[in-house]
């Protein structure tokens, strides 16, 4: 029989329909989009009213070194094998907090949250960190969340009694995927035993929310290596899974350019990686949390999911909204009311301007009203996988295409939309990305082609 109903698409369709350059969404506007840096007067004044407001902020530390190069990493680091030049580092993260406190005219900042992040946080000798949380956790911080990332293969149990100490419960560890041929491209060969071991002795110091990043689509993945890796995770049993995929990004990345690519995996291979992947860890217990995560339903992520609390800006998903993120260290960016700035991404240039006596941003954005407004439906689209715009105060002039926007999206089921509401049906959950894009009205205006500039959103 003859029907006017097309066939619903199949995953390589749907991947091939809607693979394309997208951002992360860590923020909005994305970075790419930014206007101008905010003045440091207007910045300060806005820092201190969201301080007024909510009372706690959220610090983010970047440290950016790591001892080797992992060959498919995208983010923003320096390869010191010899470790020179730790306690200078140290020393130039408290003059930047000194710094910031001083502008704010507060001896201490109140922190709800705390994240180390990299680069490789425990690269830092013990001793070196224990410096560097002394200086930072100063006051009564009772309560305050404290996490970090943290590389198995240098991470030792003295890191973790020192994070112990300064009240740190969440750990993230960079497993990435523990097949051998992967982990030999990736230049970063690490055991499934280091990574128990490293576990036990957490969990022995109270450590809990203990996540695991991995990633799919790497060079030489494939679906029985990934498969195995997943066994291996879920044995071990974190408490959360970050479960990335791989932004190939080799004209920003040198590490990524060595990869030939057949050894890289294509769109349609990436999706069935990533639904197998997805599968696995779903059926294992683990509730979806967002873009990319999975918690059990146990864990503070997956509650503050169901009480409506979950968060995600530049620090990824977070249990609590806290307003203003400061953040410290080079390329860190900060988030208040007025916009964001971001720090110098050189590790001298941020060191320069700290010895001039300046707070070290080079670049930023002041929010318009319209990115205020699409920043909501973007996050709760990333943060509940549903918006609405039936309020007047949540619709914007974009809003009035958005129907067309997203009528192939509906048509091929990966949302739905009844009044002014809009859903992200299961199907549609892997193009979550492409979701936030119709919400996205500095992306629809840039005038220069977005591909080569964005990783792929599937
Ligand atoms: C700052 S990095 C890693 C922390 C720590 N240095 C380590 O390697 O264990 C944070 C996470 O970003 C993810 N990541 C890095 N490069 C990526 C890429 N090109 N695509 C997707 N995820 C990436 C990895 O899962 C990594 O664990």
């Amino acid at each position: 029989m003859k029907t006017d109903l097309a066939e619903p698409l199949g995953p390589r369709d749907l991947v091939e329909k809607y693979s394309v350059p997208g951002p992360r969404y860590t923020s909005y506007p994305s970075v790419l989009d930014w206007g101008s840096l905010p003045p440091l007067e207007a910045w300060i004044a806005s820092l201190k009213e969201d301080l007024g407001r909510d009372s706690r902020a959220a610090l983010y530390v970047h440290i950016p070194f790591c001892e080797r190069r992992c060959t498919y990493c995208g983010c923003n680091t320096l390869i010191r094998p010899q470790h020179d030049g730790e306690e200078t580092f140290v020393e130039q993260i408290l003059v930047e907090w000194s710094l910031l406190k001083c502008h704010l005219r507060l001896g201490n900042i109140p922190l709800g949250e705390v994240h180390l992040g990299g680069g490789t946080p425990t690269y830092l000798a013990p001793e070196n960190l224990e410096r560097l949380l002394a200086g930072i956790l100063t006051g009564p911080h009772a309560g305050c969340q404290a996490s970090i990332e943290v590389d198995p293969r240098v991470t030792t149990r003295e890191h973790l009694a020192v994070l112990a100490r300064f009240g740190f419960r969440r750990l993230s560890l960079g497993i990435q995927d523990f097949d051998p041929e992967v982990q030999r491209l990736a230049h970063r060969e690490q055991s499934a035993s280091l990574v128990a071991d490293l576990l036990a002795a957490a969990r022995c110091l109270g450590f809990d929310g203990i996540n695991f990043d991995l990633i799919y689509g790497l060079p030489g993945q494939t679906p029985e290596g990934l498969m195995a890796s997943l066994r291996t995770t879920l044995d071990l049993g974190p408490d959360r899974l970050a479960f990335y995929g791989y932004a190939h990004v080799p004209w920003v990345k040198a590490g990524q350019k060595g990869y030939r690519d057949e050894r890289v995996p294509d769109a349609a291979a990436r999706l069935a990686l990533h639904l197998a992947g997805r599968e696995t860890i779903l059926r294992a217990g683990f509730q979806e949390i967002g873009m990319d995560h999975f918690a059990r339903p146990e864990d503070g992520l997956a509650r503050s999911l169901h009480e409506g609390r979950l968060h995600r800006n530049f620090m990824g998903y977070t249990e609590t909204r806290a307003q203003p993120l400061l953040a410290i260290g080079p390329s860190a960016i900060s988030e208040c009311s007025l916009g964001f700035r971001q720090n110098e991404r050189e590790l001298s240039a941020w060191a320069k301007r700290l010895d001039a006596g300046e707070l070290p941003a080079f670049r930023g954005h002041v929010h318009d009203p319209e990115d205020l407004l699409l920043r909501e439906h973007i996050l709760n689209v990333m943060t509940r996988f549903a918006t609405d715009w039936e309020a007047a105060s949540r619709r914007t002039p974009f809003l009035h295409g958005i129907e067309e926007r997203l009528a192939p999206m509906v048509l091929d089921g990966l949302v739905e939309i009844s009044g002014a509401r809009l859903e992200v049906t299961p199907r549609g959950r892997p193009f979550v990305r492409n979701v936030a894009m119709a919400f996205d009205a500095r992306l629809a205006r840039r005038q220069v082609g977005t591909s080569f500039v964005h990783s792929k959103t599937v």
